[in-house]
Formats: structure tokens, sequence, C-alpha cells
């Protein structure tokens, strides 16, 4: 059920769950300061409770209230990329966010998103934790239909249109000497070297017991369909794959956008993923053969999230 930014405030202050959209996804969103909404949002998505949430504030001073001890460069982040798709993992003034929020951690995510109804709600409810808008495991929301495919007609969103990078924020965290990636996104390493001097390094999951970002452990982004990541193509199989090359003529396709375009790709991608479901296809072959840099490192990480069937069971 489309909603006004009138009546979205109205529901926040109230204690609701809205949708809402940002550059990136859609997030669900609840007020920082109401325990009841922010249980909500991991009862609606299924989420494990040891996957943190993003606090979304309105200016980079809002973070004053809630971090201690920033490192010197995130200022230096923050106002060459927010607002906008960049997260960052800071230490945290015991006692000031709900520990649900930060899972327990010592640190919390911030950002400052780019979409003027969501920065609108933002200055009037105040800090906003927003989790992409899907259920967990699935493919994020990158339009109001997809969210009320999850969650149902009735549920509150505000349209916002089309999620323009259709890819979640690049989160980053210092880990005492040097600014490190830890879940790929919007924002490429090669674009935070122009601030950092140094393309940031991606660090993985190294220690499952305390994990650097607890949800690259789950498997996400995930269709019904079984993703073949490249290998040999099978006649049965249905293709993802890009506009300007040429597939055999007996599978059936379904195209991300050229293959000199990744922006447009990942804006894609989920729409493409979500397609493949609502056409009932179960055998997915995925043209891998792109380049690993620039925003291709987000799209190659959310296929191989999306294939993995490992962690079936473990969901984001
Ligand atoms: O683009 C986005 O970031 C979207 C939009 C709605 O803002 N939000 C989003 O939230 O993707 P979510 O909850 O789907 O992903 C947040 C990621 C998770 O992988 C979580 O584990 C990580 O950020 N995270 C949050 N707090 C953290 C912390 N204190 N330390 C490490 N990782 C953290
Ligand atoms: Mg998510």
């Amino acid at each position: 059920m489309h909603i006004s930014i009138q009546q979205a405030v109205d529901l926040l202050q109230g204690g609701a769950v809205v949708a809402l959209p940002t550059e990136t996804v859609y997030g669900l969103a609840a007020s920082l300061n109401n325990a009841r909404a922010i249980e909500m949002i991991f009862e609606l998505k299924g989420r494990p409770r040891n996957n943190p949430l993003i606090i979304h504030v309105a200016a980079l001073e809002d973070l004053h209230s809630y971090a201690e001890n920033i490192p010197d460069e995130a200022a230096a982040l923050a106002n060459a990329f927010w607002p906008g798709p960049l997260t960052l993992v800071l230490p945290t003034i015991p006692g000031r966010i709900p520990s649900l929020v930060s899972a327990g951690l010592s640190t919390a995510a911030f950002r400052i998103p780019r979409h003027p109804l969501t920065n609108e709600i933002i200055r009037q409810v105040g800090p906003l934790v927003m989790p992409s808008a899907n259920l967990s495991g699935k493919p994020s929301a990158t339009s109001a239909s997809h969210v009320e495919s999850d969650f149902g007609q009735s549920f509150p969103v505000v349209d916002g249109g089309l999620c323009q990078s259709g890819l979640e924020s690049t989160v980053m965290t210092y880990d005492g000497s040097k600014w490190v990636v830890i879940r790929y996104g919007a924002i490429p390493g090669e674009q935070l070297a122009f601030v950092l001097g140094y393309v940031p390094l991606f660090a993985s999951n190294i220690n499952k017991a305390a994990p650097i970002c607890p949800g690259q452990m789950y498997r996400h982004y995930a269709p019904e369909a079984h993703l073949q990541l490249g290998g040999v193509l099978r006649p049965d199989q249905s293709i993802i794959g890009f506009s300007n090359r040429t597939y055999p003529v007996s599978n059936r396709k379904f195209f991300l956008g050229r293959d000199d375009m990744p922006a447009e790709v990942a804006a894609q991608l989920y729409s493409c993923l979500r397609a493949i479901d609502d056409a009932g296809v179960t055998d997915v072959w995925v043209d891998m053969d792109f380049p690993r840099q620039g925003l291709w490192n987000a799209i190659f990480d959310r296929f191989t999230r999306a294939a993995s069937a490992a962690e079936k069971n473990n969901k984001d």
C-alpha cells in the first residue's frame, strides 16, 4: 500500500515499520528509539538476531551522539560520499545504541542515504534503522512492487520509484591501521582510493565466532532457482546474460543490460533474479564472463552469494 511522506512520519513516530526508498535498495524502516518496532523488523524479515542493522542519519554531526574514537579519515569519507551508498562501521559510545541494533557489538554501522523522500522523513523522525526490505535470504527490493511482493499488498511503502544504483551500500570499517571493505557495494574500491590514497582491501569473515561483518555469513540475494555460475551451458537451462551478447536461440534469456555498462547491470540485478522466480524458471546459467574490477566486484559478490547452496539454511 503506497503511503505519503506524512503518513510514513506518523507511522514511524507511532512505532510502526514502513518501507522506504533509498538510492541503493528499499529499506524496512523503524525509529532507532522504538525497541518494539526494531523487534518487528527482525520478525518481519525472519532475520537472525546476530546480524546488526545500519543506522541512517540526516547529518554527519549526528554521529557524535552515538560514536566515539572516530578514525580521522571517517569525516573525509563521509564528506566525499554522503549522502550516498557508503556505510561506516564505527566504535560506539556505550549505552547509546539498543543492543538489538548493534547485535551486542561495540560498533555500529552508519550512513546518510540519498533519496529526497527518505531524507525528509529522517529529518522529521530522527535516525532510522533500515535493513534491505526483502525477506531474509531473498533478492533485495529495488521497487515498491518488490516490497509488496515480499510483505503483502497492504504493507505500507513510500513509492520512490526504481532505486538508482540497485546494489546495497559499500560497508567499511577501520582495522586500526587501514580502512577495509567488509561488504562490496555501490561504491567501488577505486573510488574510495581517491579519498584514502589506497584501494581498501576486502576483509572476509575469517573468524566465524566473531565475524567482521555478520551479514556476510549468510546466504543472501538468492532466488528459488538454482544458479550455475559459468561452466557448460545445457540446452534446457535459462540464461542470465548481457543484452549485447549472443546466446543459443533455444535457451530462455533474462538480460541484465550491456556488458560495458556495469551501473545498468547493477541496477537490474535484483529485478532479474526476481523475474526468474516469477517466471517459474528453476535452473539458470549465469554469464560470469565480466571483469573483476570496479562495480563488477559487487556484482560478482552478489551472484556468488545468491548461488551459494552450502549456506542455504543460513539466511540474512
Ligand atoms: O544500502 C544499504 O546499505 C541498505 C539500505 C536500505 O540502506 N541497507 C542494507 O542493510 O543493506 P542490511 O541490513 O541488509 O545490511 C547491513 C549489513 C549487514 O551485512 C550487517 O551484518 C552489516 O551491514 N553490519 C551492520 N552493523 C555492523 C557492525 N556493527 N559491524 C559489522 N557489520 C555490520
Ligand atoms: Mg540485506
